[in-house]
Formats: structure tokens, sequence, C-alpha cells
């Protein structure tokens, strides 16, 4: 084992804290977020509201802007983010060549990159109103991109956007229409999506946050920085758990629906195996976005009139979960990605595009973080290190070694 106070003798005063446990990484005024009583408030406002009352665009303007928008605002909003909703046709030629089994995150992440090459002014200028421009386009051409990745795995045409439909409808008529047939938004389905998106439109400093701040730290543009958000969020132990958890579920469905040899599993310290969806770094009583999206779950699938087994196999393990003695004791309790799969496979989204979906929901907070960041004039993030290897060597010529 390290001994670190012997390498804090030789380095002089660094904290220790792989893994940023108990570091504070900035001051924010966006989200609010108490592990111990499961609160999560947006600029003040209690998730439950929110998702109950707000649409996410709503949502999306008072944590970029900071305020609730009144009737102008937020007509103002909504009609710039619908003016941009068509993406360059040279974007394209880039996401043509992807192979189309690319998983849809790794096209996500490159394309926002990409964003940037077709917005140069992005890395040169930096004044509010051109970067409040940069936001916009982001917001109106993140869910028409994503929609192309779901239409080529298909192979089918994509669809472009049609701007007399809201945010949510707009994605879901991209991504479900076909020129064959008429096409109608189902208003269900349209909410429950608003609802997951608020639900998921910020959470302080997590992985993905934390990495759009510290790349925009070094003053990188806005479409880099989100960009790498899109790759930070991919992970398993993420945004990626939402694809993970339903993998698990059907895998426990073949297996014969039985939840016993799963939670034995991952209780054992010898096998890697952990249940997908349980545990959270800072909620230690219950995830409130769980809760809300567990009775959304029912409300959905009974109004959709979808039957889904993996429904029933995910309420017998939470409840064995939360009867487990591993699992009390060390504070385990469903969170977000849970139910949010069993939703969005409702709703017709393929697996592989449950993490995308965070993605979109997730948008607005790292824009807004990124921008209370910028606004901050915060120092760039450079972490600190105790050297663990090798003290001062010889060189040794390639024959010599
Ligand atoms: N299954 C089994 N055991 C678990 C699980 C789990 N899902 N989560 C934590 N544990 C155990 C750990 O093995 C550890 O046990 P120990 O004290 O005996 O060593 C203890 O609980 C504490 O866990 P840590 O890994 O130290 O907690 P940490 O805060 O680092 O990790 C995380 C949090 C990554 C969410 C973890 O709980 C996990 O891997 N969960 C499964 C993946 C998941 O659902 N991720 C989504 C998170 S939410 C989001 O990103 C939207």
């Amino acid at each position: 084992a390290i001994d670190i106070s012997k390498l804090r003798a030789q380095t002089g005063h660094i904290t220790i804290d792989p893994g940023f446990k108990n570091t504070g990484s900035t001051t924010s005024d966006i989200t609010y977020l108490d592990g111990e009583q499961g609160l999560l408030r947006y600029r003040g406002y209690s998730i439950e509201d929110l998702a109950d009352k707000a649409d996410f665009l709503g949502v999306a303007y008072l944590l970029i802007y900071g305020e609730l928008p009144n009737e102008k605002q937020y007509d103002d909003f909504v009609g710039k983010i619908t003016r941009h909703t068509m993406v360059n046709e040279d974007m394209r030629k880039i996401f043509d060549g992807f192979p189309v089994n690319a998983h849809p995150m790794g096209v996500m992440s490159s394309l926002v990159s990409a964003m940037s090459g077709f917005y140069p002014e992005s890395y040169s200028k930096n004044d509010m109103e051109e970067i409040d421009l940069h936001i916009i386009r982001l917001m109106a051409k993140f869910p028409t991109i994503a929609t192309w990745c779901y239409k080529k795995s298909q192979g089918h045409p994509i669809n472009y956007p049609k701007n007399n439909l809201d945010y949510t409808s707009n994605f879901l008529q991209m991504m479900f229409a076909l020129p064959v047939e008429d096409y109608k938004v189902d208003p269900i389905v349209s909410r429950a999506l608003n609802k997951l998106l608020i639900l998921h439109a910020d959470h302080e400093q997590n992985c993905s946050t934390s990495t759009v701040r510290l790349v925009g730290s070094s003053q990188a543009n806005l479409y880099s920085s989100i960009s790498a958000g899109i790759s930070a969020l991919w992970g398993p132990l993420h945004g990626g758990a939402n694809q993970a958890v339903i993998e698990m579920l059907e895998a426990i469905k073949e297996d014969g629906g039985g939840v016993e040899k799963y939670l034995a599993k991952a209780k054992d310290k010898d096998d890697p195996f952990r249940l997908m969806g349980f545990g959270h770094r800072v909620y230690k009583n219950f995830d409130p976005r769980a809760r809300i999206i567990k009775k959304s779950a029912d409300e959905v699938l009974a109004a959709l009139g979808v039957d889904d087994p993996v429904l029933d196999i995910a309420r017998g393990l939470e409840e064995a979960a939360l009867n487990d003695e591993y699992f009390i004791s060390r504070k385990l309790y469903p969170n977000v990605d849970f139910y949010s799969g069993i939703i969005y496979r409702a709703l017709g989204i393929p697996v592989n595009m449950f993490t995308v979906m965070f993605a979109i929901g997730r948008l607005p907070g790292w824009i807004a973080q990124w921008l209370e960041l910028r606004e901050s004039g915060q120092a760039i993030g450079r972490p600190r290190q105790i050297y663990t290897g090798e003290t001062a060597r010889e060189f040794k010529e390639i024959g010599d070694r």
C-alpha cells in the first residue's frame, strides 16, 4: 500500500483525493443537491415541480440564463432554437463516413466537435452575443444529429426537422416518421420524453459536467468542451448505465427471471459485476429523479398499453436489493438510470440510443456550467499528483537494456 504521509513529507502538502470524493472544484449557482435528504433543485426550483409543471426548453432557459423565462423570453428562445434546427449538409459527409454499427455516442461526440469547424468564430471570438448563438445552435442541432444515427441504423432516409412542431415532438418526428406513411406524434410519448429530459438536465459536478468545465477552463470553445462531456457521459459508470441496466435486466430475463443469482454476484467482491442502476456518489438515501421516473414508467406503460416483463424484473430486483443487508449498509438505491431505460424502450427508442437521450437532456446543464465557468474567470483546471514512480535513473543505450 502507498504510504501517503511519507509521500507528503517528500512532496509538500497536496490533497490526494482520487475520484474527487470530497474535493469541490468550484462554487456554483446552478444546481443544489442534498444527497442525504434526496433533494435536487435547479436554480432553487425543486425537480418535482419542474418535472410536473415546466417544459424542457423552459428548464433549459432557467439553467442557462438563471431565471424561468416570461412569455416573451420563452417565445424568443424557442423561436431562435426552432430557426436553427437544420444542420449544415456538409456535416452529412462526415456522418456518412461512419460505419452503420458505430455507437451513436461516438458519432455524437465527433459531430459536435466537428461543429467547431463549421463555426470557426467559436474559437476566436469571446463576446457573449456570439457565444449565445453557439448555445442556440447546439440546443437546436443536437437532436437533429441524434436522429441521423438512428435512421442510419435502420437503413432509412433521414428526416428533416419540421419547425411547426415543439422540441420533443420534432425529435420524435425525425426519429420515427417514414416517408411512406403519416406520422402523428403521440402526446403521451412527447410528455414522457419532456419529463425525462428535464430530470436529466443538470446534476452539478458529475463526471461529464466536470469534464466540460475542465476542458472549458483552458478556454477551449463550447463545441469542443461539450464534445468532451459527451465522451465522458458514454462510460457505463455514468450515462452509459441506462443501456447497461436494460442489458442486465434482459440477461436476467433470459436466465429465467430470478434475481437472487444476480444479487449474489453483485455482492461477491471477487466478481466485477455490479448491479447497474444502483448506487450513487452523492445520493445516500434515495435519488429523487428515480422516484419520479419509477412513477412515470408505471403511467407511461399503462397509457401506451405496453406490457414489458422487464419492468416486473426491475421491480423484483429493487425490492430484493432494498431488503438486503449488503445494499442497505452501503446505502445503495436505484438511481435515475434504473427505470429510465424501461420508459425509453416503451417509447420505441432502441437501447444503443439511450445514452444519447441522456445527452440531449444533459446538454443545457453542460452549457450552463460552461457559461458559468467562463463568466467566473476561474483559473485553468490543473490537478496535482504525488509521484510514486522510479527515482532518477541512468539512461541506458538500447543495446544495454
Ligand atoms: N452493485 C454492487 N455494489 C456496489 C454498487 C453496485 N451497483 N455500487 C456500489 N457498490 C459497492 C462498492 O463495491 C463498494 O463496496 P465496498 O465498500 O464493500 O468496497 C461500496 O458499494 C461503495 O461503492 P463505490 O464504488 O466506492 O461508490 P462510488 O461513489 O465510487 O461509485 C457508482 C458510485 C459509480 C454510481 C457506483 O455505485 C456504481 O458503479 N453503480 C453502478 C453503475 C451505475 O448505475 N452508474 C450510474 C450512476 S448515476 C449517473 O451517472 C446518472
